[in-house]
This record gives structure tokens, C-alpha cells and sequence, in this order.
């Protein structure tokens, strides 16, 4: 009988291995181990013999049962295993196509200029104002010191959309609106980046539509050092560590007194180039101490409270920092100009 057996097994092992889907194991498995099975009819003769020879060919039948089991387990598991990977290989999609060349947009450099300004003065405690380019005659002249009749105003003419409102000649239009909303007038710092327009005709350094960010501090015991020091700060960041700045007396209706600033020459140090055209100086604002009656105008007590304000251009930054010298570059929005600010990817 254990001959038997085993020759069960040999013939079962060797027909499991050419087992070739799951039906023919489901086959193989009844063949050797199913109701009719040769197996199962030597078992069903077991009660014949003695209790010692029982024990002996349970032992065996075990062993063959088993073995025969576990190779009818495995193989079906080598056959589902190899069905699965048949159909990935059929399934496969091929992600090796190249795709259309999308080449990514860039900053606007004016964009980068005031994103660079932003962050200097929100890292000093500064509000970000944002306002509308166009404003009344009031917040752009009238409250700024400017009446109508003022000269100085023809320096700012601009394109007006009704007698009393206008496209904004600069941004120090939001120091009236700033200043006028506030319900209770405390101290406060300011800037206020946005698009300006004037009555110029275009070339390569005047543009109708232009960019400026407004500076205004107000407070108390604010002093010509504070505005001094404040726009060293700002110098230095644009134009590189090493930069002094210089005042120069000027004249601005807002302010008094008024300054222009120049900032020591980034390219030449100082020995005179054509950037600086030779003086080691190249003028970058216009600032000031805030002229009493705008504090006045727009609710502050100017016994209590000063200021300081100053007016950048951020074309002219620009074009300084990248040695632009079309104005006209930063509008027409010709790829091979903005390509020049790309951010390259490594
Ligand atoms: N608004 C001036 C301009 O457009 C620039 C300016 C000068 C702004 C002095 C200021 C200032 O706030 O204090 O030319």
C-alpha cells in the first residue's frame, strides 16, 4: 500500500508540473485526491489491516496528502502570478512619449523690483496698500498741497477722465487716501506700489504709463534721520551693500523740505562711468518731511505728529539694475526681453 502511495505522489507531482491554467489543477486535484481518486480507494481499504500496519500507511497517506497539496498550492499560485503579469505587460501604456515643450512664464521684471521693495519694508513693519489708479483731483493734488493754480502741477499733468477725476500722476495720491480713511489717526507706516500715468510723450526714458511705490511714515518725534536711514536701508538692498546715498535740495509741494536722492554708483565705484554719467552719483527718489498742511488736510494734528514720505520709480530701478535702456521693453512684452529674467531650472 505505501508503494502504492508513493507511486501516487511520484505520477501526482510529475502531472502538476505541467500543469498549465487553474482547470487543470482543479483536475489534477480530483484526479489524485477527489472521491474516485486511486488515493481515496486505498484509504477506503485501510480497515483491513492491523493496527500497527494503520498506523504506519496513516502516516504516509498524511505526507503523500499533504505534498500533493501543497504542490497543487503552489502551482496555482506560480500560475495566477504569471496570468497577472501577462496582462500588465498587454496592459502596459507607454509613458516615454515626449510631451509638447511648455516653456514656463517669468516674473515681469517691474514685478520683481516691487516684490523685492515689498518684502524690505513688510520686514520693517510697513502696511502694503493697494489703491485705485483712478483717483479725484483732491487726493491726487488738492489735500497734497497743490491747488489748482499751483505751477507745480503742470510737471503731473495727466489724462483726466471727467474735471475732478484723473488717471493718478503718482502714487502719493494714496498718502491723502490712507490718512483721510483712518477713524482714529495714530501712527502708522505705509508703502503703496502701483501704476501711475502722465501727459509724456513715449521714448526711451518717458512712458505715459509708468510704476511707482509711495513710502509715508507718521508719527511722533519722526525726524529727517529717520527718513535718512530708512532709505540707506533701501539702497542697500537694491543696489548692493556697499551703496551711500547723498540728499539733494529739491522742491515738492508735499513736503518740506524735500530732497532728491542719489545713490553711489553701483557700476564704476565712484570713479565716474556712463551710468553715472561721470559724477558717481545717479538719482534714485524723491522724498521729504511731510509738509504740515497735508498733515492738516487729512486729519493728523501737525503739532503732534510728522512724517516723512518719499516717491521711487520702479522702471527707473529697474533699468538701472538690469541696464535697460528702452522705457518701452517693460510694455510691449516681447519674449526675448522678459526671457532674460527667466528663473532656469537645474
Ligand atoms: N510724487 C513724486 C513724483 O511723482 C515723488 C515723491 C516725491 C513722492 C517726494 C513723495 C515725496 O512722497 O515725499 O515725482
Amino acid at each position: 500500500m505505501i508503494e502504492k502511495l508513493n507511486k501516487i505522489k511520484e505520477e501526482a507531482l510529475d502531472e502538476i508540473t505541467k500543469c498549465m491554467d487553474e482547470a487543470s489543477i482543479n483536475n489534477a486535484r480530483s484526479k489524485y485526491l477527489g472521491k474516485k481518486s486511486e488515493f481515496t480507494q486505498v484509504m477506503s481499504e485501510m480497515g483491513s489491516l492491523s493496527n500497527d500496519e494503520k498506523k504506519e500507511v496513516g502516516k504516509v497517506s498524511n505526507e503523500v496528502r499533504e505534498a500533493i497539496n501543497n504542490a497543487l498550492d503552489n502551482k496555482l499560485k506560480e500560475i495566477k502570478l504569471e496570468e497577472l503579469n501577462k496582462r500588465l505587460e498587454k496592459d502596459k501604456i507607454d509613458i516615454t512619449l515626449p510631451s509638447n515643450k511648455r516653456v514656463p512664464g517669468t516674473k515681469h521684471p517691474l514685478t520683481i523690483v516691487r516684490e523685492e521693495i515689498e518684502d524690505l519694508f513688510i520686514s520693517m513693519g510697513y502696511d502694503v496698500v493697494d489703491g485705485p489708479e483712478v483717483d479725484s483731483d483732491e487726493n491726487c493734488f488738492e489735500k497734497l498741497n497743490l491747488p489748482r493754480s499751483h505751477p507745480a502741477r503742470d510737471a503731473q499733468d495727466s489724462f483726466y477722465i471727467t474735471d475732478d477725476m484723473l488717471l493718478r500722476p503718482h502714487t502719493s495720491s494714496m498718502q491723502v487716501r490712507y490718512m483721510t480713511s483712518m477713524e482714529e489717526k495714530h501712527p502708522f507706516k505705509m508703502i503703496c506700489p502701483g501704476k501711475t500715468y502722465r501727459r509724456d510723450d513715449d521714448d526711451a526714458t518717458h512712458s505715459h504709463e509708468f510704476s511707482q511705490v509711495e513710502g509715508l511714515v507718521v508719527g511722533e518725534n519722526i525726524s529727517l534721520s529717520d527718513l535718512k536711514g530708512t532709505l540707506e536701508t533701501l539702497a542697500r538692498r537694491l543696489f548692493g551693500r556697499d551703496r551711500e546715498i547723498r540728499f539733494r535740495a529739491s522742491y515738492f509741494p508735499f513736503t518740506e523740505p524735500s530732497y532728491e536722492v542719489d545713490v553711489s554708483c553701483f557700476n564704476c565705484g565712484q570713479k565716474g562711468c556712463g551710468i553715472c554719467k561721470g559724477t558717481g552719483w545717479i538719482e534714485i527718489l524723491g522724498c521729504g518731511m511731510v509738509h504740515p498742511n497735508v498733515l492738516e488736510n487729512c486729519g493728523f494734528d501737525h503739532t503732534k505728529y510728522q512724517g516723512f514720505a518719499f516717491g521711487v520709480g520702479i522702471e527707473r530701478v529697474a533699468s538701472l539694475k538690469y541696464g535697460v535702456t528702452n522705457m518701452r521693453d517693460y510694455f510691449t512684452n516681447d519674449y526675448r526681453f522678459l526671457h532674460n529674467f527667466n528663473r532656469k531650472e537645474m
